[in-house]
């Protein structure tokens, strides 16, 4: 299959989506599978439209390489539940907002279903804590991020 493409959703769209956006295009790149594999993010939320990531979540990824300073907020659309091959929410209240405004027939699954670490099926929403728990979502994210290609190499991209 040509250019699966992939929706990662929190709810503002300023902390989490944003790093899973950039961590997972860096890790598309390092494989050079750019001309197969798409990434875009968005929040199931509207208060943050047209805003760039969060500072913490733009500081996190410079120190490690990536830059998502020219990311910029939108929220959900129900199209696009048709418009994306899978749509990755960052908790499960944002899997919920997603089914109930995309349909049962969206692909949607959370992104920590790939976190063989996890505690939680929720990627820990950073926006009230301080620095410290941006550096906790971007390992999250990061190992996520990476099974999640994985499996889309071995499930998808072998069709
Ligand atoms: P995010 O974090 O969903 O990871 O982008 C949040 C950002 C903003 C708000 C809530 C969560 N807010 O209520 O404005």
């Amino acid at each position: 299959m040509s250019n699966f493409k992939v929706l990662m959703v929190c709810l503002g769209n300023i902390c989490r989506s944003p790093l899973a956006e950039g961590i997972f295009a860096h890790k598309v790149g390092e494989r050079s599978l750019e001309e197969q594999i798409a990434v875009d993010s968005c929040g199931t939320g509207s208060w943050h439209i047209g805003n760039p990531p969060h500072i913490e979540s733009q500081k996190i990824a410079k120190k490690n390489g990536i830059d998502i300073s020219s990311q910029s907020a939108r929220q959900l659309r129900k199209q696009d539940g048709k418009e994306f091959h899978l749509l990755v929410a960052m908790d499960s209240t944002n899997k919920k907002d997603i089914i109930s405004l995309c349909g049962d027939s969206a692909s949607v699954v959370c992104l920590r279903e790939y976190d063989s670490e996890r505690d939680s099926l929720d990627v820990p929403d950073p926006y009230y804590g301080g620095p410290d728990g941006f550096i906790e979502v971007f390992n999250i994210i990061d190992r996520s991020c990476e099974a999640l290609l994985r499996d889309i190499q071995n499930t998808y991209l072998k069709q």
